[in-house]
């Protein structure tokens, strides 16, 4: 058995696929007031997000579904911005990640955390259609308590998609 498809079979951790990136703001990331625009916080996201659902699951993966992003504190250019994504959750082909975001003035070594945010992802085959991917090893009661709680965020946003 190949270590992905072992993996498939028993499961695997949430520390197995935490990932964590960083970027340096620049001038290209401006928006008109001078710092740092909104889009280039949520693609990163998305790129981490992804890429943790992507580990997990040993598959492309697609967004499916994006929960509220609340930017709390404007992000300047010449900060550090690292975005840590870790799953909550996964279903069949689902798989909810946790994201948050900081930033760091490298000037002053002050980090300032701005916001988190659940984005949830779907495994593809080569089909490009959902794929079951490995069910979630949980180590800890926290962990235990996240899933609980992606639950009942995936219910709602099942319930919302039924709506219409
Ligand atoms: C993701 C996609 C392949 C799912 O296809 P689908 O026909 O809806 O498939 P299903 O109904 O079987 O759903 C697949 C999984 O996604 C989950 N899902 C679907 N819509 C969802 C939503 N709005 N929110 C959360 N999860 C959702 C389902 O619960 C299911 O999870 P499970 O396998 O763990 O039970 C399809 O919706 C798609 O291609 N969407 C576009 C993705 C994309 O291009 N993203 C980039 C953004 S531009």
């Amino acid at each position: 058995m190949t270590p992905v498809s072992s993996a498939r079979a028993q499961g695997k951790a949430i520390s197995a696929s935490r990932v964590t990136v960083a970027q340096l703001m620049q001038p290209t990331h401006a928006n008109l007031q001078g710092s740092v625009h909104g889009g280039i916080i949520m693609k990163l996201m998305d790129e981490a997000g992804a890429s943790a659902a992507m580990r997990h699951a040993g598959r492309p993966v697609v967004t499916v579904a994006v929960d509220q992003v609340l930017f709390r504190e404007p992000i300047q250019l010449g900060d550090l911005v690292t975005v840590n994504a870790g799953l909550t959750y996964s279903g069949r082909s689902s798989m909810e990640v946790r994201i948050e975001v900081t930033a760091q003035n490298l000037l002053t070594g002050l980090s300032t955390y701005t916001n988190t945010a659940y984005f949830v992802y779907v495994a593809l085959d080569d089909a490009r259609r959902p794929i079951g991917v490995p069910p979630l090893l949980l180590e800890s009661d926290a962990e235990r308590e996240q899933w609980e709680r992606a639950k009942e965020r995936q219910a709602h946003r099942l319930a919302q998609r039924q709506a219409g």
